[in-house]
């Protein structure tokens, strides 16, 4: 396991971005070229050339830090790459509240992932069920020797189960026949290794059930990898905006109620805890549509739509918990190909797949907590305004300092637009505006 790195930076914020990375440097021992990369250089056309079709070019997003994390005792300092002005500075600070708590607690399951095949033409459904499970030996063996090196390693398909669905179209339709195959992919998020297996065996299972095989795909309800945090904060440490900690905790559980009750609710709680895992999967070479499919099919598991997470107050503490499906990777994929992936896990420093869902899972959590803080109590719309003001202030022109000055003025005459923006900067005397739009 590698050295930890404290994830508290106070006054990170403050400082310049070049002494940011002055900074990073030292503490991640990051070399001249992460720095590059950080600075924006991550990926060269002649990569992304290799990596899809039709490439023209790249496409970059704001790389933040998220801080004061800490997750089973050990702190990360969390790369996220996302464009919503107000992701990183919530979930660093909601960090901050959980680890003067005792930090989050998180636990992951193995990489066990799910191979779908799906058998038609099959005759007698309970015989075709019957003769697949008693070739379950045979149907490993061969889905096995697709990766041996896997299965060296530990890995490798574990069971064959039969899934028998009625027929959508009605009583008079085949029922649905479909074969899953769990494999273990250790480090891998998989999804090569599993579509290969499921095609690879397709053949002996109609073989075996004289039926014909359609679809042969992996499924993103990664439900047998799932991962769950924890956190459990006294209420007295809430206390804010001229609020008590029972106010605030009050509001946090209420909302929590609200997301249980109402997937309209629910839609926003969960994309409010999927803007933290969503940067931090880009910024970590992640497949994040499987991670988003995964998400919210677990969420409707029980045939209504739900939150991934909730709180409710005990013994004085309030208490949150998330579990969702997480098939993440910390080989294949762009893991090794993106530089600037590279780079994030210098910093992230997780040494297995295990251990990566356990900070995703726990900063998932962070940021439904800050959300729903804010949402039940003062609102989100001052936090959010005055970090929208600053890209206001850019859009309007500002450059350096005055992008801040700028914001400040904004929120202040509580009109914070482009227009309100630039009408400021006209208003400026010459060599000023000059000083404030760089020009
Ligand atoms: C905004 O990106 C996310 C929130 O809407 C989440 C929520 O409502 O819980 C604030």
């Amino acid at each position: 396991m590698s050295e930890t790195v404290s994830s508290r930076f106070p006054g990170f914020h403050k400082l310049p971005l070049e002494e940011r990375l002055a900074h990073l440097s030292k503490a991640f021992s990051l070399s001249r070229e992460d720095l590059h990369r950080l600075r924006g250089e991550a990926l060269e056309a002649d990569t992304a050339n290799q990596m899809i079709e039709n490439a023209v070019g790249t496409f970059s997003l704001p790389l933040g830090l998220g801080l004061n994390l800490t997750v089973n005792g050990r702190d990360y300092v969390v790369p996220m790459a996302v464009e919503e002005p107000s992701v990183v500075a919530a979930v660093s600070f909601a960090n901050k509240i959980v680890r003067e708590a005792g930090g989050f607690t998180a636990e992951a399951d193995a990489s066990i992932m799910i191979g779908q095949v799906q058998v038609t033409r099959y005759g007698d459904p309970t015989a075709a069920t019957e003769k697949i499970l008693g070739a379950k030996d045979q149907i490993l063996a061969l889905a096995n020797s697709f990766h041996p090196d896997m299965v060296r390693r530990g890995g490798g398909a574990l069971d064959v189960e039969v899934r028998m669905l009625p027929p959508p179209e009605g009583p008079k339709g085949e029922p649905l026949l479909i074969v899953h195959v769990l494999i273990d992919t250790q480090e891998a998020m998989g999804a090569n290794m599993i579509n290969t297996v499921a095609e690879g065996i397709a053949p002996l299972i109609e073989q075996i059930t004289g039926g014909k095989v359609y679809l042969r795909i992996l499924s993103n309800l990664a439900d047998r990898r799932l991962a769950r945090a924890s956190c459990r904060i006294p209420v007295p440490a809430l206390a804010d905006f001229d609020m008590n900690g029972e106010d605030i905790a009050e509001g946090i559980a209420q909302a929590s109620r609200f997301a249980m009750a109402d997937p309209y609710r629910a839609a926003t709680h969960n994309k409010g805890v999927m803007n933290g895992i969503d940067a931090v999967a880009i910024a970590t070479g992640q497949d994040w549509r499987a991670i988003e499919a995964g998400a919210h099919a677990f969420a409707c598991r029980e045939g209504q739509y739900r939150p991934l997470s909730t709180w409710y107050l005990e013994e004085g503490h309030l208490v949150g918990r998330i579990e969702l499906p997480l098939a993440l990777g910390t080989v294949g994929g762009p893991i090794k190909v993106h530089p600037g992936v590279q780079t994030a896990f210098k910093i992230l420093r997780v040494s297995s797949t295990r251990e990566l869902a356990t900070v995703f899972a726990a900063v998932g959590l962070a940021q439904n907590f800050a959300a729903i803080r804010a949402l039940g109590s003062v609102g989100i719309q001052k936090g959010h305004m005055a970090l929208h003001a600053r890209c206001v202030a850019v859009t309007a022109g500002a450059r350096g300092a005055w992008v801040e000055k700028l914001a400040n003025l904004l929120v202040k005459a509580g009109h914070v637009k482009v227009e309100k923006a630039k009408e400021i900067l006209a208003a400026l005397p010459a060599d000023e505006a000059r000083a404030a739009t760089g020009s």
